[in-house]
Formats: structure tokens, sequence, C-alpha cells
């Protein structure tokens, strides 16, 4: 029986990826393995968001063919394999197999290919849609959470951003595809689904069969409610995208309490001339607008951003005009990166005029800021009670247990492990940089 170990860099979407991967090894006869000393196969699941995280490949595969005792076959998935293709055997030497982001279907057939005519085999083909995707027997990254992909690919062309081409075009899966499966998930014990995707909001699928019935200004707002009708016990989505953010997202928020209180909403730039040429189309008086309906909510909704400082021309007047942003939207947390050129972009094109200094500059100048207002803002919590899904026992000691508040905070707290997987209400003793710490009722 080979063994597979599979590593995973990037977004939810890879993670997906990867579990879905691991779920049909298994399934083939592939033992899955934690243990890469061990590993006849060792799959990396890349990201090429960024340069740095496309780095991190380059140096892994060196470490591996280093450090193995056994010579494993190393396979390259995920985004760089995608946009890379075959030039990745000429770039890294040591890479056995290239599997592209839409060929996570066909990975046992991929490296049967390999075990018998030797390394150097790519699929960058088509993603089979109509592929049965095993829920049953599912490895995931959690007992009680689950990633349930609902919309794939991107069609948003924001310049930066090589998503559009790692991932294609958007399609959206049937919503009674989605339905069944979460009410799969729900019979087996998990408490918490994520609807994912680039862009959950722009939900489209091509049959509206499933949402009949469902109220909704959106066929996204309909899927949701349509998830909430399901029973299960959290329902989070993850990524939205601000110009199609319907206020009614907000409204099925309200009605729904298995609906959770957090919203991804990255914004970007508080700048509308760099929002412009970042191809966001929204603005920061339409983003406003949503952000004045998410807090009008009755239901103390968080809400959470990512930010690019650096974009080529952006002025210390644009960069001012983001702090204003984000003093403005009060942040549970921002996610705040240096803009990256990336080969292939239309951005790739302008002149990347921001030095690496200054971008350093501002990067930490709105970190600081964020820290403080976020240190104000989360006081909110302190004395509260929050739902804690307990879901491991906590890394640093054998009392605490570890898992996320509905608004999708990490809660580190003191209980016990007949806890697990329970939803716990926990009260908040100490707000954290980046994380709350309490005592569960
Ligand atoms: N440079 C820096 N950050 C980027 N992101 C996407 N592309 C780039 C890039 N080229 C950030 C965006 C996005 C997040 C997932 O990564 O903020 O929302
Ligand atoms: Fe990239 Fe924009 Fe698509 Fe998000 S919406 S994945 S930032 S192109």
């Amino acid at each position: 029986m080979k063994k597979v170990f599979l590593e995973t860099f990037g977004c939810q979407m890879n993670v997906s990826d990867s579990e879905r991967v691991a779920t049909d090894l298994a399934a083939k006869g592939f033992e899955i393995t934690a243990d890469q000393d061990s590993a006849d196969i060792i799959l990396l699941n890349t990201c090429s968001v960024r340069e740095k995280a496309e780095h991190k490949l380059y140096t892994r595969v060196g470490q591996i063919r280093h450090t193995a005792v056994k010579k494993p076959m190393i396979g390259v998935m995920g985004c760089v394999a995608q946009l890379e293709g075959e030039t990745l055997f000429k770039k890294i030497s040591g890479v056995d197999l290239v599997i592209g982001t839409r060929a996570v279907g066909r990975v046992s057939d991929a490296i049967a290919r390999v075990l018998e005519d030797g390394p150097g085999h790519a699929d960058l083909g088509e993603r089979e849609f109509d592929y049965d995707w095993n829920v049953a027997d599912a490895h995931r990254h959690s007992p009680y959470v689950a990633f349930v992909p609902i919309i794939e690919g991107c069609n948003k062309f924001c310049t930066y951003c090589i998503v559009p081409f790692s991932r294609g075009r958007e399609r959206s899966l049937p919503a009674t595809e989605i339905v069944r499966t979460v009410l799969e998930l729900r019979r087996q014990g998990v408490k918490e689904v994520h609807l994912i995707g680039q862009n959950v909001n722009s939900y489209r699928p091509e049959t509206r069969s499933g949402l009949e019935g469902f109220a909704g200004a959106t066929p996204f707002s309909k899927l949701l409610r349509a998830v909430a009708a399901t029973d299960v016990e959290r329902i989070k989505f993850n990524t939205s995208f601000p110009r199609d953010f319907h206020p009614d997202i907000v409204d099925a928020i309200n009605e729904h309490e298995n609906l959770c209180n957090w919203v991804h909403l990255p914004v970007q730039s508080g700048s509308n001339r760099v929002l412009k040429a970042m191809r966001r189309l929204h603005t920061i008086e339409s983003y406003m607008s949503k952000i004045d309906k998410l807090k009008a909510s009755k239901r103390d909704i968080s809400i959470t951003t990512d930010i690019i400082v650096g974009f080529p021309g952006e002025t210390e007047a644009d960069f001012e005009d983001t702090k204003h942003l984000v003093e403005y939207c009060g942040y549970d947390s921002a996610y705040i990166f240096r803009y990256s050129p990336r080969p292939g972009t239309p951005a790739f094109e302008m002149v990347d005029d921001v030095s690496l200094e200054e971008k350093t500059r501002r990067f930490r100048e709105l970190e600081d800021l964020q820290r403080s207002l976020q240190a104000n803002n989360l006081q909110r919590y302190h004395n509260r009670s929050l739902e804690v899904l307990a879901e491991k026992r906590s890394v640093k000691t054998e009392e605490h247990l570890s898992g996320h508040s509905t608004c999708h905070k990490v809660v580190n707290f003191a209980g016990s492990s007949d806890m697990l997987g329970r939803i716990v209400n926990v009260k908040i003793t100490e707000i954290k940089s980046n994380s709350l710490f309490g005592v569960a009722a």
C-alpha cells in the first residue's frame, strides 16, 4: 500500500481540494499519512497569489530532496502547477508529477502513470464537474467543521490577481447538491459548514432547482436560506465580493440564527483611484453603505477584510484614505499584504513604483493602526458569553480547549475534553491581539 503525504499552502479552496484528493486516494487503496518520512508519494498543493507563497514551493522541494530517507515521488498540485504546467519539470529538479487545479479528481490516475512510465507526467485537463466527491468517508481537516465549495474559479480579473488564471472561470455548483452535502455532513455530526468560493455571493447556478420556494433577492441569499433550513448548527461563508454583496444577505443573517455573524469583505484599498486601477468594481461609498447595513444588524456582525498596500501608483494621500477607511469600518481583523507583482496579470504591466521600503513602511503603519483599533473594538466581547465550538485541545496546555465563536474569533478556554465537538458557552475574560480567552460556563 503506497503512503501519501499531502501538504497544503494557501486558501481554503486548496484545503478543500486536498481533502477531496485525500478522500479519493484513500478510497482507491492509498494510505494517507501524517509522517513525511515514511511517505512514498509527497503531494504539495501550492499557492501563487503572492511571490512569497510561490517561493515556498521551490524551498520545500529542495528540502524534501535533501532530507528524505527514501526517495519519494514528488507531485505539485494547485495554482503553481496550473500556471507553470510542464515547465515545472525544468524549473525545479526533482518534481515527478504536475496536477493542475482542474485535475484534482484524477490524481490517482496521474500517480499510476508515473509509477508505470516514470516521472514527467502533467495533467492540466478540465475538471469533471459531475465528479461524485465522496462525503461519507471524507478526510477533513476537522471532524466538526467542513468546507463546502459552492462556486469555483473567478471571473472578476482584479488587475493584481492571478486567481482567474490559475483557477479558471466561475462555475456554481447545483443548489440541490450543496444542500444534500450539508444534510449528509450534519448527519455525520459536523457542527459548522463553511460555504466557500473566491466570491461566494456571485453564486449563479445554471439550474435554479433546489432554490424554488426560498425567499431572496439573489441566488446566493436564496442558497443561504436553503442551507439554513437544513438546521445544521452553524453556517459560515467566505469570501464575499463587495460589488455583489446584496443587503438581503444581511436580512438572511438577521432571520436565521444558524447563519453566523461574520462577514469577510475584502476592500483592498480606501482610495477610489486605486480601486479603479485595481478594477475592483466597487467604490468607497458603495462599500461603506454595505458596512453600514452590516453594522445596523441586531446580530453584532463581525467584519473582517483584506488590504493591499503599495499597489502601482498608490500615493501617500491614497494610503491616508485607506487608513481613514479602516478607522471607519472597525474591522475585527484585517489581513494586510504588500503588493506583489504577478506575471501574467494586467498590473504586472504597470510600473511597480512604490519601493519595497515604502511598502513595508505602509504595511507596518497600517498593521499598527489596525492592531490598536482592533484592541479597542474587541473590548466589546469582554465579560460577554460567546458560543464556541470546542474543536481541539489547546497546543499549549492540557486543560485548555480551542475553537471558534459564531463571529469566527479564535477562543481558547478552560474546559474539559468531553466538551470536544460541542458548542459551549464561554465567558470571555481576556482579549488578546489575535484571540480571546475565557472560561466555559
Ligand atoms: N499582491 C498582494 N496581495 C494580493 N492578494 C491577491 N493578489 C495579490 C497580489 N498580487 C491578496 C488580496 C486578496 C488576498 C487573498 O490576497 O488582498 O484578497
Ligand atoms: Fe482575485 Fe479579484 Fe477574483 Fe478575488 S475577486 S480571486 S481578488 S480576481
